[in-house]
Parts: C-alpha cells; sequence; structure tokens
C-alpha cells in the first residue's frame, strides 16, 4: 500500500497550517524578538508601531492574564521577555494587525532598551561558569578507573559535533479561533497536540477543556516541533482571548530559523582502553551539552546522549557524565535521534582514533565490540542484539573487503582524488526515555454503511503514520482500506496524548488502534452468530475481506449487512481503547532499568569520493542492512530510510550552523545553509531488510523506523576522514563534524606543525 498522502502532496492539494481558508475577521501576527543576546531589557518603545494604520494591538508579558511560563520539563522559559532576554531571537512582543504586511512592518518599529550582559556560547564556557540546567547526568558500569589500568592501550582525546537546524518545510505556526463561552481552538503546526493544549492553558489561565488542538498534517517536524510549537499557539490563543478575533501566525523562514531551536552541538572528552585482543575494555566520556538559553527538552535529550554512548558495542566497564549547559543561544530541541547521534559520534570518533594510533582499521575494532545477545548496556537493560546479524549479513551482501581493496586500488591510482570507507555500525533503543510517555490512544468508529473513521494521538508529519494506521484498521477488520478513513489529530477526540515522536508513533497508536478494532470486532462476530445461527467462538468465526466465515467457510453476510444487523440490536459500533507499552521502566536513582522495549540494529558501508584539489566530496554510496523486524510499509520504510541517511550526511558534511560571538545566527537563511540536494545525496543507497520475528512488542511485529537511519549518516564523516587520510597521510584532523569542504581542504594539506600547534590534546 502506497502513501495516502502522495497523490495530495503531488497535486498540491494537501492542506497545511497556511492552507486553512482564511476566517472571516482574522488578525494577523507577528512577533518582536530580541536583537541581543543576553541582557536586561530596561524599557520596549511600541508608539511608532501602534502609529501605523491597521495595527489593533500589541502585546507584551503584562498582558498574558495567565502564568507567562512555557517550560515543559523545567519551568524556566518566559512566552514573552519579562526583565531579561536570553537569547537573539526572544520573542518580547506580538504585534497583531489587519494584515500579515502590516504586522511584519509594524514589528520592525519597536524599540527596545537592553542593558547588554555577557553572552556565552560555548557549552565549556557555561560549565566552567557553572551555568547548568539540571545536575549533572551518569551511567556506571563496572569500574573504569580499575579496568583502565590493566588496558594494553589507552587513548584519549575529545570531539566536537556541531547542531542542525530542522528545516521541515512547513515553518512553525497556528491559527487561533474565539469558540462560544470563551474557548478557543488552535490549529497548530505541531507534533505534539497535548503539550500546546496544556501550554497554551497555562498562559491563558483556562482550563484545558476549553481549548481544543486540531492538527492536520505536518510538513515536517523532525522534532523541532515537539516542544516549540507551543509558542505560537500560545501568542495566537493570547491575541484571541484579548481581541476575541481569529488570530493567525505562520512564521517566516528567517523568523523561524532565528526564533526557534535545533539539534543540541555537543563537546566531548574521551578516553578508551582495549586489551591486547582489541577488546574495548574501557570508556570514560564527559558531553558538554549545548543547551541553549532555557531547558526545552534538554533534559531528556541529555538522558539519550547517555543511553547511547555506547552505540551497538559492549563495554563492560564505561563511566559516562553528561552536563546540559545553559548558553545564550535559542533553546536547542528534540532532532531525529533524540542526543542519540551525538553520543554515538563521539564512540565512533572514539574508536576511530584508538585504531589510527594503532595503525589499523576502524572496523576491527568495531566488528571485534559488537554488542551480543544478553550483554549488557551501561544502563542495565540486557541487549536482544542483532549488532553482528546485520554486520555479517551487510558484510555477505556487500563483501566488505572487496568494498575496500577496490577503494585502495582506485587510490594507488589516481593522485588527486581519493576514496575513503567507513562501516558504521547502529542500535537505537525504541521506546520513550520517560516511561509514562509511553502510551496512546485511538478512537474507532463503524457507521452503519460500513465505513470506518480512525482518530488517535498520532501526528501524520511526512512519515507516512496515517498510512500505517489505515492498514491496522483494514486489516484487523478484513476490509479495504477506501473503507478506512484516518482523521485528523484532534484534542477533543484522542486526549492527553504523548507527542509524536521518538520513532514509537506507529507502535504506540497502531496497537491502540488494533484494540479497539479487536473489540469492535469480537461484538459483531457474536452478532454474527446470532444472525447465521450458528455456535459463537471467536476461532470459528471471521471476517474476510468483507464476509463472514463460518470454518473457512464463505457464508452470505457481508461486512456491511453484518454492520447493520449490529446497530438494529444496539450493539456499539465505537470504541474508544488505551495502550501501555509492557515492560518498561527505569529508576534515575541508580541509573538502571529497562527502558526500551526494543532496539533497531543495522550496519551500513559508506563510501565517498573526494576531490583533493578542491576539498568537496561526493557520497559513492550507502549499502548495508537494517532491521525492520516485519515491516508493515516496505514502501514508506524505505523512504523514512532513505530520508534518515541524507539527512544524517547532511549533519555530517555540509550543514554548518554559525553562531557568531554575540550570538546571532549567521546561517540564517536557505542562502548561508546548506541542506542535501539531490546533487548530495548518495549516488546509491542499498539498504536490505533483515527481517526479525524474536520480538512482538511493536505493531504486526514492525520495528520503529524513524529515527534509527539517520544515524548511518555518521558514517560519512569517517569515510572523508579515510579518504583524508589517503591523501595525506599525517592528516589527522580534530573531531570536529560537520566535515565541510573548507575543513576538509585544511586537512588535506594539514601538516605536523600545525597539528602540534593545534589546542586538542591526544596521546
Ligand atoms: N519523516 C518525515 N517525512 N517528516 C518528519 O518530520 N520526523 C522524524 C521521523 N521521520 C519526520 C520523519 C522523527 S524526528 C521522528 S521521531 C519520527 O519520524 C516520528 O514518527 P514515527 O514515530 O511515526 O516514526
Ligand atoms: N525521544 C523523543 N522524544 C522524547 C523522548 C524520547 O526519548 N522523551 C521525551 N520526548
Ligand atoms: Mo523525533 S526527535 O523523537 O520528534
Amino acid at each position: 500500500m502506497t502513501n495516502t498522502d502522495a497523490y495530495g502532496h503531488v497535486r498540491g492539494e494537501s492542506v497545511y497550517l497556511d492552507d486553512i481558508p482564511l476566517i472571516y475577521n482574522t488578525l494577523f501576527a507577528c512577533v518582536f524578538d530580541s536583537p541581543v543576546a543576553h541582557g536586561i531589557l530596561k524599557s520596549v518603545d511600541l508608539s511608532q508601531a501602534l502609529k501605523l494604520k491597521g495595527v489593533v494591538s500589541i502585546l507584551l508579558a503584562l498582558d498574558i492574564p495567565g502564568v507567562n511560563q512555557i517550560g515543559g520539563i523545567v519551568p524556566d522559559e518566559p512566552l514573552l521577555a519579562e526583565g531579561h532576554v536570553h537569547f537573539q531571537g526572544m520573542p518580547i512582543a506580538l504585534v497583531l494587525a489587519e494584515t500579515e504586511e502590516i504586522a511584519q512592518a509594524a514589528a520592525k518599529k519597536i524599540k527596545v532598551v537592553i542593558d547588554p550582559l555577557e553572552i556565552i556560547t560555548d557549552p565549556r564556557i557555561a560549565f566552567e561558569k557553572n551555568e547548568l540546567i539540571i545536575p549533572p547526568k551518569k551511567f556506571k558500569m563496572g569500574d573504569s578507573d580499575l579496568a583502565f589500568k590493566d588496558c594494553v592501550h589507552v587513548f584519549s582525546g575529545r570531539a566536537d559535533v556541531n547542531g542542525q537546524e530542522h528545516l521541515y518545510i512547513e515553518t512553525q505556526g497556528a491559527y487561533s479561533v474565539p469558540m462560544e463561552g470563551g474557548g478557543i481552538k488552535i490549529y497548530s503546526s505541531t507534533q505534539g497536540p497535548t503539550a500546546v493544549q496544556r501550554t497554551v492553558a497555562r498562559v491563558t489561565g483556562l482550563p484545558m477543556h476549553r481549548i481544543e488542538v486540531e492538527v492536520g498534517r505536518l510538513g515536517g517536524g523532525f522534532g523541532g516541533k515537539e516542544d516549540q510549537a507551543s509558542s505560537w499557539a500560545c501568542l495566537c490563543a493570547l491575541g484571541t482571548l484579548l481581541t476575541n478575533r481569529p488570530v493567525k501566525y505562520s512564521l517566516h523562514r528567517m523568523e523561524d530559523m532565528r526564533m526557534t531551536g535545533k539539534r543540541h552541538p555537543y563537546s566531548a572528552d574521551f578516553k578508551i582502553g582495549l586489551n591486547k585482543d582489541l577488546n574495548i575494555q574501557a570508556y570514560e566520556v564527559v558531553f558538554y551539552q549545548n543547551a541553549g538559553a532555557a531547558a526545552d527538552l534538554s533534559p531528556a535529550v541529555l538522558e539519550r546522549t547517555l543511553f547511547h554512548c555506547t552505540n551497538s558495542y559492549f563495554i563492560p566497564h564505561v563511566t559516562a557524565t553528561a552536563y546540559s549547559c545553559r548558553t545564550n543561544l535559542p533553546p536547542n530541541t528534540a532532532f531525529r535521534g533524540f542526543g542519540g547521534p551525538q553520543g554515538m559520534f563521539v564512540i565512533e570518533s572514539a574508536i576511530t582514533h584508538a585504531a589510527e594510533k594503532l595503525k589499523i582499521s576502524p572496523s576491527v575494532i568495531q566488528r571485534k565490540n559488537l554488542i551480543t545477545p544478553g550483554e549488557e548496556f551501561p544502563y542495565g537493560q540486557k541487549a536482544e542484539s542483532e549488532a553482528v546479524t546485520t554486520w555479517v549479513q551487510a558484510d555477505s551482501y556487500f563483501d566488505f573487503e572487496k568494498i575496500i581493496s577496490a577503494a585502495h586500488d582506485f587510490n594507488l591510482k589516481n593522485k588527486n582524488k581519493k576514496r575513503g570507507v567507513a562501516l558504521m555500525p547502529i542500535c537505537f533503543g525504541i521506546s520513550f526515555t520517560k516511561t509514562l510517555m509511553n502510551q496512546a490512544r485511538a478512537l474507532v468508529h463503524v457507521y452503519t454503511d460500513g465505513s470506518v473513521a480512525v482518530s488517535t494521538g498520532a501526528v501524520e508529519m511526512g512519515q507516512g503514520v496515517n498510512t500505517k494506521m489505515q492498514q491496522v484498521a483494514a486489516e484487523t477488520f478484513s476490509i479495504s482500506s477506501g473503507q478506512v478513513k484516518v482523521h485528523s489529530t484532534n484534542t477533543l477526540r484522542v486526549a492527553n496524548t504523548s507527542p509524536s515522536a521518538a520513532s514509537a508513533t506507529a507502535d504506540l497508536n497502531g496497537k491502540a488502534v488494533l484494540l479497539a478494532c479487536e473489540a469492535i470486532l469480537n461484538r459483531l462476530k457474536i452478532v454474527a452468530a446470532e444472525e447465521l445461527n450458528i455456535p459463537f467462538h471467536t476461532d470459528t468465526i471471521k471476517i474476510e475481506n468483507g464476509f463472514v466465515f463460518h470454518q473457512n467457510i464463505q457464508t452470505k453476510l457481508d461486512w456491511k449487512t453484518l454492520v447493520n444487523a449490529a446497530f438494529v440490536r444496539r450493539v456499539n459500533l465505537s470504541e474508544h481503547a488505551h495502550y501501555a507499552t509492557p515492560g518498561v521502566h527505569f529508576d534515575w536513582t541508580i541509573s538502571k532499568g529497562h527502558p526500551f522495549s526494543y532496539h533497531v540494529y543495522g550496519t551500513a558501508i559508506i563510501q565517498v569520493t573526494l576531490d583533493c584539489l578542491r576539498g568537496i566530496y561526493e557520497v559513492d554510496f550507502v549499502k548495508g542492512v537494517h532491521d525492520y523486524g516485519k515491516s508493515m510499509n516496505t514502501l514508506i520504510d524505505q523512504g523514512q530510510i532513505e530520508g534518515g541517511i541524507v539527512q544524517g550526511l547532511g549533519w555530517m558534511t555540509m550543514e554548518e550552523l554559525v553562531y557568531d560571538v554575540n550570538g546571532k545566527l549567521r546561517s540564517n537563511a536557505l542562502s548561508s545553509y546548506k541542506i542535501p540536494d539531490i546533487y548530495s545525496a548518495p549516488r546509491t543507497i542499498d539498504i536490505q531488510p533483515l527481517a526479525t520475528t524474536r520480538e512482538n512488542l511493536a505493531i504486526f511485529s514492525s520495528k520503529a523506523v524513524g529515527e534509527p537511519p539517520l544515524m548511518y549518516g555518521i558514517g560519512a564523516y569517517f569515510a572523508i576522514r579515510d579518504a583524508i587520510r589517503a591523501f595525506n597521510t599525517n592528516a589527522s584532523p580534530e573531531y570536529d563534524a560537520p566535515f565541510t569542504p573548507e575543513k576538509v581542504l585544511m586537512a588535506l594539506y594539514d601538516s605536523e606543525i600545525n597539528k602540534f600547534h593545534s589546542h586538542h590534546s591526544s596521546h
């Protein structure tokens, strides 16, 4: 089954927030945001802005009737600045005007006086000044101090990895409409309708039952709308509350890039110890997360960095410490992988560093240390590992040795073009690491014409979850998919939802749909038994392809007649079902538990070709084997894999987020922030499925697919490094992603002298 959204998307008929037909009397909003990254807000002058014809009102923090607070995990983030500003792009005022143009023009006329304070953009400096969002988090297994003493090889170093702009095609936005009796309906481009509802309730002072949040679909979220869609919804809702008019705000691209947080940059120190057989015995790592000016989701992201700090490897002695450091950047937030990729980049850097010192291929160390079934992750969960399986299968499909030696031959024959190869195993835990979030609900109605309506807490953001929900209902009832319609995500139909995130949306909501359909199906079977005058038994009565079967023989009773018979008998044709992932728990007092219902594994091999005169590169291919469980929809899952890989490659190669020392975003538009296009995508992506059957925890035995493939992209960084060293054997560039062509060029012509002066120490 293809993605049901594809038809509307290619015809331009799919409705996004900005496509909602304008409602009579709508006001348009525009934020005035801080031009200074840190300071005391002395005064705001609205006089010139208010003189513009068509400006209806301008709201400040003091106009907020409820609480001026949008922090989800830590209450440290005002919606509108009050007294202080903490980052460039922090909302200070909201202009409401008759047209979008007037709102934008008025915002430009607002003047502020800000007494500047010291600006911190570097997480290590924030750490030195004890600017921590939360107390440090630590994972410990075994005794790394002791274990290092027994290691034959010990290496240490530093790894840095930059952030990433989400660049969803649809920018952030919201549209709020006054409802009878003082309520508000909000159309929002959010991954978390309930987060929006809860935050709007707090800011407006209204109870949650007065606030309806409606989400049709998103033009991409990638984590950027898990928490950060709330501001715009709150601002529009405030506008509606204070003017009793609909308020719309659809951010311009540069506003969005300037005001929203991104993937967290990290800086890390590592120490890795190996025995003579190259088994990693000990690993010590300290992470400095650049959280930005407020907590947002940073604490949870920090935790996932720890959960994935050993990637797919078993290391008996691990000490991992993570600091969430407060800087004067926009609050950083969820982004596909949720901190996991950053942790994985650091262990891969450590392994590569060790291999280079030992003059062996990193793949030797990688292969030797893959986690095997029953071995323990540093957080206490035992692996049901497919790490070796995916590695071995990828090797047998694609022949690593052949690829590596062909690249070697190419390098012997070519002076100014070099090929580099890297292996990239991945391991990603599925479930929200916050156990309570692993729940979902679905509402299923069967109508008297036999058609079925499904509502869940799942938000369609391009990942194809609606198609999967439709499949669950159609397969469970054994009716055609055309008889099932998946409706918008709405807090009135499904309440208290977890955000669509953690790759678990189909897992959680799909199970809820399944439970709802099964409950209705069971009631229908009882009706079928009565109608056909046969004994009721769930196993002998089946519905297949729209007909009732008894003991595998088709009866005359069809789906629609059965549904009608049930209705006549006053049988309930609707069900609201609840699902909570079984078996997941975690105890933060000891940092041990079983946080994930399962892990997704895979192994990829990545090859790049480097132009050593220019420092530019092409990714020739990404090939590998990925653990899908039993894929529910291979087309959609392949799409997720290809998109994830290209997004991961972009993060590791060309996407360069630049804030200057004043905390001003310099890469603030598509002209200065380059994401991969079709020319920079790999020539070939060939990811073969590994069908695993050991688990039945996810819907229809599938495994989550949304985030894990992004991490194959990390391999591109190390493939580029490999190619550089084929050209310049002395090159030992710092581990500092992304590997932009500028950095590549510097590394190609790096000399021992340059290296000596480098500030990164290693031995
Ligand atoms: N794919 C598309 N097309 N658009 C998106 O915004 N978000 C990613 C991933 N794939 C995203 C996407 C992220 S960050 C997550 S967590 C998952 O999809 C969320 O959806 P799922 O839980 O249904 O996999
Ligand atoms: N993943 C993604 N989003 C989240 C998580 C997580 O583990 N926890 C809270 N939000
Ligand atoms: Mo995805 S970062 O969990 O929205």
